[in-house]
């Protein structure tokens, strides 16, 4: 019996009474539904000279994309655009053509944004609030600010258009304005509907020594996410741009309609495509991977520029548009002519001392080269020498055994001989085997008890911690005071983040966004100090290719494959979203260290002089005849080079092809410069015409075959009109593999 009453007394504690006597005391349901004010519609069009993006805002204050395309006269006729579901009343907060989505109302695709809030909540919907129009040397820039009234979180969207070069650049700022932190869960920079019977999706895909590959696919139902989650060297596998063909199954140079985008960011980014029933949705952002961001009440987050042009006349227009803004806004310094090079690396590798160099010096200057560029290898000294790739990252004094005479010494001599000095670095790694690793152990990217695994024996420093920044800033900054001659830094970093962790970070979520941010905080301070020395971007070649370095760099090494056949595919892939003027394209020597296959010095020479052009390897490996060709053919570049560093590129034939070919054409068109490359053997009997393109149809132009014995058309030497020239008069002819042209054309 007392053991009865125990338990029916702890059954009473457990089940309190009350709770099942609930209908006689019925607390209120206190769901109390937020009003949201209701809005004057209105259309908000964000527009340059040729493309327009029209954002619509309903009576609700809900804010949606119906366009993005050819500018449309008058673009308030947008103000009532609706479809079906919207028709109907029922999409108050749905997913018809949203402008950022969020996860919440009833939009269930991929959104925009993803916030998780305090108590658990997913949900946000944001609403219109209001928005400013300001305008500064022909960008006009627009902000609409969105709010969820429930949760207060905001919402910026920023546009700026660039009315003379067609694109328009776009972030979002999430601002937490509740009292308590949230989740940030997903966080794109911009999304976009588009509207389309097929989509054709060019994007980017490769490895080392394989960069940018172009691959085309016709996007089916469901999700298409192109993604990097390797933290840094993030575009080793892909890159975060693409090309969107609509409405075609062929991707065409000339033809059609074409949205163009890539996002300024150099680390972990995410594109998805998402194909529903009506539209395909672009997300674009930093990807969330391990990357949920805690948002302090009142903390802002601001996410990186995503860069989008459209085009109605195919893939050419839209890489001029992209082309055309990285030059006066997307890399640093563009618009100006970089210096043509010898770098050391091919040529002497680690094998070097004050007489190899200063050899390579005198060497390029007299092939008329403009700068030498001493690479890895001058650094690290005793059991810690860098000899090899096995010691010595992170140990940043001159090597006194092998260069007593000091960087000055070597700087000087190539100023004396009229050329100017660059020197590499690699200032985010630390080899195991190195001062550095021994006293900073807590500055490695490593996980507590796990093994840090190297990669080409090396370790990543952990940028997201500020003490790393300062010691990555020192690097830079120690390197320069080693000569006041220093004109050109070349930074390099071969690795991706395993294993990721940071000993300094209290939230491990915090990492892959904070070591870009803190690698631009870097960048930043390095440009404040050194606004004038020319800085190329180097990832094992091209493993950091991405418009948010590019702010801060003026070039990058296209990619560690020198091979001219490889670099036809890796350079065209590469134009269709960044400029020639940043491509470092170096001839080497053959057989190709990578390829090990052997093309004509012509051909090697020819495909380098397409970018910024320089050699890579020992000039007394070449002979006097050789040696001639090249000063011939640096010569012939200077005479051109303004047109492949400011002119507009006209891509003509595909290296799927067999061959490949690109002409640069100047703002003016009076000037221009033809390439041709035989990639594949073809019978001799074929006569294939090129149609060149964007020169003037009435003028004439005198035309004039650089870097040959013999001409490779019948019609050198002579005068042309535009029009015969674009339209089918034109028709050198090869007859190897690996023959190449390069034509001059001046109108007369
Ligand atoms: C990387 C770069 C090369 C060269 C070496 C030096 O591989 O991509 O160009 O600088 O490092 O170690």
């Amino acid at each position: 019996m007392k053991r009865f009453i125990l338990l029916f007394t702890a059954a009473l504690f457990l089940f309190p009474v009350a709770s099942q006597s609930a209908p006689k005391n019925k607390k209120k349901d206190s769901h109390v539904v937020v009003a949201v004010p209701e809005v004057e519609a209105k259309v908000i069009a964000i527009e340059t000279e040729g493309v327009q993006w029209l954002l619509n805002v309903d009576k609700f204050g809900v804010l949606r994309c119906y366009h993005f395309g050819k500018k449309i006269s008058d673009p308030a006729q947008f103000r009532d655009f609706t479809c079906y579901r919207t028709r109907h009343g029922i999409e108050k907060y749905g997913d018809a053509a949203m402008a950022y989505p969020t996860v919440g109302g009833r939009y269930n695709n991929e959104p925009a944004l993803h916030v998780k809030y305090a108590n658990g909540d997913h949900n946000t919907e944001l609403y219109y609030t209001g928005h400013t129009v300001s305008e500064k040397d022909g960008v006009v820039t627009t902000e609409i600010s969105l709010k969820d009234y429930v949760s207060l979180l905001e919402v910026s969207l920023v546009f700026e258009a660039w009315q003379k070069e067609n694109v328009i650049i776009s972030h979002s700022e999430i601002k937490n304005a509740g009292k308590k932190s949230v989740e940030l869960l997903e966080y794109a920079s911009s999304f976009m509907p588009v509207r389309a019977e097929k989509y054709l999706l060019t994007h980017f895909w490769g490895h080392w020594g394989y960069e940018m590959n172009v691959e085309h696919e016709l996007l089916g139902h469901d999700r298409k996410v192109i993604e990097t989650r390797i933290g840094v060297s993030a575009t080793k596998l892909n890159n975060p741009s693409f090309m969107l063909s609509l409405d075609t199954e062929e991707f065409s140079e000339r033809n059609g309609e074409v949205i163009a985008g890539a996002l300024a960011w150099s680390g972990n980014f995410k594109l998805c495509f998402d194909r529903n029933i009506n539209c395909l949705n672009i997300s674009a952002g930093i990807n969330p991977f391990a990357s949920a961001y805690k948002l302090a009440a009142g903390e802002t987050f601001v996410t990186p520029d995503m860069i989008w042009t459209w085009s109605g006349n195919g893939a050419g227009q839209a890489s001029r548009n992209l082309h055309a803004w990285a030059r006066k806004d997307g890399v640093y310094g563009g618009g100006s002519v970089n210096p043509t090079l010898l770098n050391s690396w091919e040529g002497a590798y680690f094998n070097f001392n004050a007489a190899t160099l200063i050899g390579m010096i005198d060497d390029a200057a007299d092939m008329g080269l403009e700068m030498f560029v001493l690479d890895d290898g001058w650094f690290g000294n005793g059991e810690y020498a860098r000899n090899d790739d096995k010691a010595g990252l992170g140990d940043w004094e001159l090597n006194t055994a092998k260069l007593p005479e000091g960087i000055d010494y070597i700087a000087s001599h190539a100023h004396d001989k009229g050329l100017k000095f660059g020197i590499w670095i690699e200032p985010e790694m630390v080899n195991p085997k190195s001062n550095l690793a021994n006293n900073h152990p807590d500055w490695v990217v490593r996980s507590a008890g796990r093994e840090i695994y190297t990669g080409r024996n090396q370790w990543l420093l952990d940028l997201s911690n500020p003490a790393v920044q300062d010691f990555v800033y020192g690097v830079f900054d120690r390197t320069m005071q080693l000569s006041d001659k220093i004109d050109y830094i070349k930074w390099d970093c071969n690795r991706v983040v395993n294993s990721f962790g940071s000993d300094w970070q209290a939230d491990q979520d915090r990492f892959f966004v904070e070591y870009v941010q803190g690698y631009y905080k870097v960048l930043r301070r390095i440009r404040e100090k050194y606004p004038k020395t020319i800085i190329q971007c180097c990832s094992s070649g091209g493993s950091r290719v991405d418009y948010g370095q590019l702010a801060f760099h003026n070039e990058v090494w296209a990619s560690d494959n020198t091979d001219a056949v490889s670099r036809s595919n890796i350079q065209y892939g590469t134009s269709l979203i960044y400029p020639a003027s940043i491509m470092g394209s170096h001839v080497s020597i053959v057989p190709n260290h990578q390829t090990k296959s052997t093309t004509p010095l012509k051909f090697r020479f020819d495909m380098a002089c397409t970018g910024r052009l320089g050699m890579e390897l020992q000039p007394k490996d070449l002979n006097a005849e050789e040696r001639a060709f090249a000063d011939q053919c640096i010569k012939a570049y200077k005479q051109y080079r303004d047109l492949v560093f400011n002119g507009d590129l006209y891509r003509l034939v595909a290296p799927e092809e067999g061959r490949y070919s690109l002409m640069y054409v100047s703002p003016d068109k009076r000037r221009a410069v033809v390439f041709i490359f035989k990639l594949d053997y073809e019978s001799r009997e074929i006569h294939r015409t090129l149609k060149l393109d964007g020169l003037a149809p009435g003028l004439r132009y005198k035309v004039n075959e650089l870097n040959a014995k013999k001409s490779s058309w019948w019609g050198n030497d002579d005068s042309w009109t535009g029009d015969f020239l674009m339209n089918g008069g034109f028709n050198p002819h090869f007859y190897h593999r690996y023959d190449s042209s390069v034509f001059y054309l001046e109108a007369e």
